[in-house]
């Protein structure tokens, strides 16, 4: 089964089978989230909907999702990490709970093929709950669902087999909040069996072992907790699922290969490295293939993406430079002559550009910002071997011959020298490397740069604080006086929010002056003044446009969507949250107007 089937099969059973209604996936670049850098999950754009807010499809959602995780970037190039990948997810909010989640997930997964289903064998399956602490119970609830299925709860000391139920701490069988406080709950999760013999530890660690002999493919979460500010665990107002399956894993499980690397995601990418790097696969060189698969496949849709970035030194723009940056050494490793990456690029846009048309959009942005970053990695590369040059003499005088570890750390981190590469230059120039030196101070690094990660998640996922819904009030009204001032070619192009301030991203070629700012802050103060009340109804797109509204017409929440009007000032598709009254915003002051990009600009701005 080709993933293209997986994926509709999904979609159609939740749909026809199960009465949910298909959204579009969002941008993997979150809106309004300013504590993710990339959409990691399908329910990270949902949140306000778990909280409770209506959404306007209804209870019963389905959708595939675009995903980067970057907490692992540095173990891909084994056969299973990946940091772009695709999940398939199905929610509740608030209607159906863990008795018909789990029926659902057992059937989609071992109803026949024919029958829309993917014909997985039960028992080859294996599941785990939460085994219960302090904060919530054990959850024999969802394990007496799968009992009813045919499942048995594992005795402890017995041997793993299919058919079992295993019980999990918080660790494993528990998702959320995915920041410090929001919603999350015990999840159960399906696990395959891949065929592999057991290791010695299989027995004692259950489905979850390490050697992955059974591999985790679906996740369904009960969110039915909060997570509070001080820690504790408070009963949701309504309880939801929230389900996550990886497609890459359940294609390659169905088609009986070992590794996402080997189905059609991924095949004509690998050929294509193998041919210009003009050399058959090894063990060795498999690792750099997969890396430059994978990085350059999660590249391509962080830069074809509605608000995709470029590579930058900061947030998703560095992200991104890195990914690119090891592809292209791994590229010169294999012995890939230069400018490759854009040729990459052009498979997997053709693969996906019918799921995911805004690859074929920014096709030219993607091939663009590839190449010009090639380039500059290349003159880098070129510094790089200037600096090696420049230390050479130095080194050569003392009587080690040792090139030290903080060395070869900074050809790597200024200039991207993969330490390979250093040593091999280091031996032709007669010294050695220190690797063990290298290895400490790039774990130093990677320490202090996981800081920086966790200080990034520090604000909680989607963070509806007060002043962020305030700020996002904030944003409508500057949106609107943009319009005004500057002429309908404005359009909304990104939006950040902190607690501290809102980040615009619009269309509009000059550089705005003093007089136009003016004019746009006097606009949104006036408003605030008039103490405007914030309405939210719900109606088709096509309505919304009838009625005048600005915003993101695509149908991100299928026909139906939420328009919220600020008294008789503007009209805005928007999934909310928003305050009540302008006025309690207070006042608006614009920090910064500056270029974003071609064409487009960046206001700062604060409230209050
Ligand atoms: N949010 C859960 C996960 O990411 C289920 O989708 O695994």
């Amino acid at each position: 089964m080709l993933a293209k089937e997986v994926r509709q099969r999904y979609i159609d059973f939740f749909v026809n089978k199960h009465g949910h209604k298909q959204i579009a996936g969002a941008s993997l670049i979150p809106e309004n989230d300013p504590t993710v850098l990339f959409t990691t999950a399908g329910m990270h754009p949902l949140v306000p909907y778990l909280l409770g807010e209506k959404h306007p499809a209804g209870k019963r959602l389905v959708n595939h999702q675009k995903c980067v995780r970057t907490d692992d970037i540095d173990e891909v190039g084994d056969i299973c990490h990946l940091t772009f990948f695709e999940m398939l997810g199905n929610w509740s909010l608030g209607d159906y709970f863990k008795k018909e989640a789990i029926e659902m997930s057992f059937d989609f997964l071992t109803c026949p093929a024919d029958k829309g289903g993917l014909g997985l064998d039960s028992a080859n399956l294996c599941v785990s709950c939460f085994e219960g602490d302090k904060d919530a119970p054990k959850d024999d609830e969802a394990a007496a669902v799968w009992e009813s299925l045919g499942f048995k709860r594992h005795t402890k000391g017995k041997p793993l087999n299919g058919g079992q139920i295993w019980f999990y701490a918080k660790k494993d069988n528990w998702w959320g909040p995915a920041g410090q406080t929001g919603p999350c709950g015990p999840d159960t999760e399906m696990f395959y069996d891949t065929g592999k013999p057991k290791c010695p530890l299989c027995d004692t660690k259950g489905p979850s072992c390490e050697c992955r002999k059974y591999i985790e493919i679906w996740n369904d979460v009960f969110m039915q907790y909060n997570k509070n500010d001080d820690g504790s665990f408070s009963p949701l107002k309504q309880q939801n699922v929230d389900t996550g399956l990886g497609l890459e894993r359940v294609v390659a499980l169905l088609q009986g290969v070992k590794s996402p690397f080997e189905t059609e995601l991924f095949k004509d990418a690998i050929d294509k490295i193998y041919e210009l790097a003009g050399i058959k696969g090894t063990d060795e060189t498999a690792i750099s293939v997969r890396i430059i698969a994978d990085h350059l496949r999660a590249a391509v849709f962080i830069l074809g993406d509605k608000f995709g970035v470029a590579p930058s030194n900061t947030d998703q723009g560095y992200i991104l430079r890195r990914l690119i940056r090891r592809a292209i050494r791994h590229g010169k490793k294999l012995g890939i002559a230069y400018n490759f990456t854009d040729r990459i690029a052009l498979i997997y846009i053709d693969f996906y550009k019918d799921v995911y048309p805004e690859l074929e959009e920014f096709h030219e942005k993607i091939i663009t910002e590839l190449q010009n970053e090639e380039e500059k990695f290349m003159k880098t590369l070129i510094h790089g071997e200037k600096e090696f040059e420049k230390m050479l003499p130095n080194l050569l005088k003392n009587k080690e011959k040792i090139l030290p570890g903080r060395l070869a750390f900074k050809l790597f981190d200024t200039y991207g020298f993969p330490i390979e590469m250093t040593e091999e230059l280091a031996k032709e120039n007669g010294l050695k490397t220190d690797k063990q030196g290298y290895i400490d101070a790039y774990k130093k690094h990677q320490e202090l740069s996981r800081c920086g990660a966790e200080q990034k998640f520090a604000g909680g996922l989607a963070d509806h604080s007060e002043a962020t819904t305030k700020l996002h009030t904030a944003t409508h009204l500057l949106h609107k006086a943009l319009i005004m001032v500057l002429g309908d070619h404005v359009a909304q192009k990104g939006s950040n929010i902190t607690v501290d301030r809102l980040r615009f991203d619009f269309s509009h070629p000059d550089k705005m002056t003093d007089e136009q700012l003016k004019k746009v802050e006097n606009i949104v103060n006036e408003q605030i003044k008039r103490a405007l009340e914030i309405k939210c109804e719900e109606m088709t797109v096509s309505e919304a446009k009838e009625k005048g509204a600005i915003g993101l017409f695509e149908s991100k929440y299928g026909d139906r969507v939420k328009v919220y009007t600020v008294g008789d000032f503007s009209m805005e598709i928007c999934g909310g949250p928003h305050v009540q009254n302008t006025s309690e915003l207070k006042s608006f002051k614009i920090l910064k107007e500056q270029s974003s990009s071609s064409g487009i600009r960046r206001i700062k701005a604060v409230i209050g």
